[in-house]
């Protein structure tokens, strides 16, 4: 009975993925003061890294944004991300818990999440960059090739994107010698070079094949089979999705909606639609376009 009398009426919720933010929204709704505890620097968790969910193939980010608003703007929440528990005692309904915040090196009140100071971090680019690592040297080749690419575009800083492009479409993806030579020719840290490669799909950071298959892995072309046509592809090229035969020759990657459902199953090759494909008739379309290689 003592016990009962002690009872805090405060929670802690251990864990800001989608369940934790769930359980630290509903009690807050019933009335409890919830300390969310996130060893990560946000919440959000796993499904935040998720493009869509099984087994409804609904839109991960739609399921989640609520809650998020939910726990951000809820009173009764309190959210510690960076954090960790590093002590429990007590007793049902009356617990005390030590936890540990990490810091952020950011002032929190201030920081909009853009990332610019990551890039712009002194400590982290530019006295590695020139003090520890010796000036990105290319063999004369490829200096020629970058150099005319830097050069067509003045070497301004602004137009890092599109030398990236050139270079993208020259070698066929970004050497990460010759993306650090950009950024130091360019005098940029080298993370914004990084970042945007990194972002964007048109680029690469590993070899890619000549010949780049996308096949669809949307709704329409699952329904009609893809799976089956994905499989026999990797099978023919002997590589999984995502990776490039060892030739060089073919890129195989897995993507959502090519925006001609009708024709689904459907790839595209080279930017070449293959619509209403079969497992026999996608192989040899491969094979075609090998024998023409050879
Ligand atoms: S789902 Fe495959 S093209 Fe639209």
């Amino acid at each position: 009975m003592s016990n009962e009398k002690q009872k805090t009426g405060s929670v802690l919720v251990v864990g800001g993925g989608i369940g934790g933010m769930q359980a630290a929204s509903d009690l807050s709704e019933a009335g409890f003061r919830v300390y969310l505890v996130e060893e990560g620097p946000a919440i959000g968790g796993r499904m935040s890294q998720l493009d869509k969910t099984f087994p409804t193939n609904d839109c991960a980010m739609c399921i989640m944004g609520p809650r998020l608003v939910e726990v951000g703007n809820s009173l009764n929440i309190k959210l510690l991300t960076n954090s960790e528990i590093t002590r429990v005692e007590g007793y049902p309904g009356n617990f005390k818990v030590e936890v540990l915040r990490h810091p952020r090196y950011v002032n929190e009140e201030r920081c909009t999440g853009c990332g610019t100071c990551t890039e712009a971090c002194l400590t982290r680019n530019r006295p590695y960059f020139e003090a520890v690592e010796p000036p990105v040297r290319l063999d004369p080749k490829d200096e020629e090739r970058v150099t005319g690419i830097i050069n067509t575009y003045q070497a301004k800083k602004e137009y890092l994107l599109a030398i990236l492009q050139d270079v993208q479409a020259e070698y066929n993806y970004l050497p990460e010698d010759v993306l650090r030579y950009i950024a130091n020719r360019l005098n940029l840290p080298v993370s914004s070079a990084y970042s945007l490669a990194t972002y964007y799909t048109a680029f690469s950071l590993t070899p890619k094949g000549r010949h780049i298959i996308n096949i669809c892995l949307g709704t329409a072309c699952h329904v009609r089979g893809v799976d089956r046509i994905v499989e026999r592809l990797e099978r023919d090229l002997s590589i999984s999705c995502g990776e490039t035969t060892q030739d060089l020759a073919f890129t195989l990657e897995g993507v959502r909606c090519l925006g001609c459902c009708s024709l689904s199953p459907v790839m595209t090759i080279n930017g070449k639609t293959y619509g209403n494909l079969t497992q026999d008739g996608a192989s040899k379309i491969i094979e075609r376009i090998w024998k023409e290689d050879q």
